[in-house]
């Protein structure tokens, strides 16, 4: 292992949906020259696939095609310096857009709750961040798929002020949503994603916990590399 390499470390974040991981993680890994890695990203892949081949039909998942299925299916990332960060391939097709359409939004909770789906792409993301230097962004992170990870991120924020922050981006792509019913969702998610029986969300003991609830992107910076400075001055 080179001696860069030496100093590369594994960031894991994890926390609830809707409180700006992936922000924060594609901030930090620019800042430090790592690879930003959106684990929820490739559950949605998994899904859009599943979508596509018939194993998800009128929102009814059918697990075991979906199973049957995984064999084929080939998730690679490449870098796209236009949005600095990387996009997610399918069989070789650019999947990026696709995967977050609500349809996907919709069935994949209960594709990431499939056991071999979860086999597979802890799998692949523990290979991925063997050479170290990388913010790996999900839910298992810090607990599933790197418990030795250097610096654990245990991200969360009131879910009013999720629920905000997500109502005004949709509004601001012109869907007419209601604050009530984008706060009701908030919480159902966070229920189902700590609740579930094959890697439920919680925080790792070792996790350093970020509420962002009132704090700016700035911020947020500031006080990750202070603990970064930290972590790395006691290796
Ligand atoms: O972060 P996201 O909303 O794009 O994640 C999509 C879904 O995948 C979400 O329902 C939780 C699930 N997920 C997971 O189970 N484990 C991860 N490491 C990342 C995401």
């Amino acid at each position: 292992m080179s001696d860069t390499n030496s100093k590369k470390i594994i960031i894991a974040i994890d926390g609830f949906s809707s409180c700006g991981k992936s922000t924060f993680a594609k901030a930090i890994a620019a800042r430090l020259g790592y690879i930003f890695i959106d684990t929820g990203a490739m559950y949605r892949a998994v899904t859009l696939y599943a979508l596509d081949h018939g194993a998800i039909r009128s929102g009814i998942v059918d697990e075991e095609a979906v199973v049957r299925l995984l064999g084929e299916i080939a998730i690679t990332f490449r870098f796209n310096p236009e949005r600095g960060a990387s996009d997610i391939y399918v069989n070789g097709d650019l999947a990026e857009g696709r995967i977050r359409t609500i349809e996907v939004s919709n069935c994949v909770s209960r594709v990431s709750a499939i056991p071999e789906v979860r086999r597979k792409l802890v799998a692949m993301q523990q290979e991925m961040g063997r050479r170290r230097g990388v913010v790996m962004d999900g839910r298992d992170i810090g607990t599933v798929v790197f418990p030795d990870a250097e610096l654990k991120i245990f991200m969360t924020a009131d879910p009013a002020v999720r629920a905000r922050r997500r109502y005004d981006e949709l509004r601001a792509k012109g869907d007419a949503v209601s604050l009530e019913e984008i706060e009701r969702n908030v919480r159902e998610r966070d229920r189902a994603d700590m609740s579930r029986a094959v890697s439920p969300l919680r925080q790792a003991e070792d996790a350093i916990v970020l509420d962002n609830s009132h704090m700016s992107v700035e911020e947020q910076m500031t006080w990750f590399l202070r603990e970064y400075e930290r972590v790395l001055a006691a290796r």
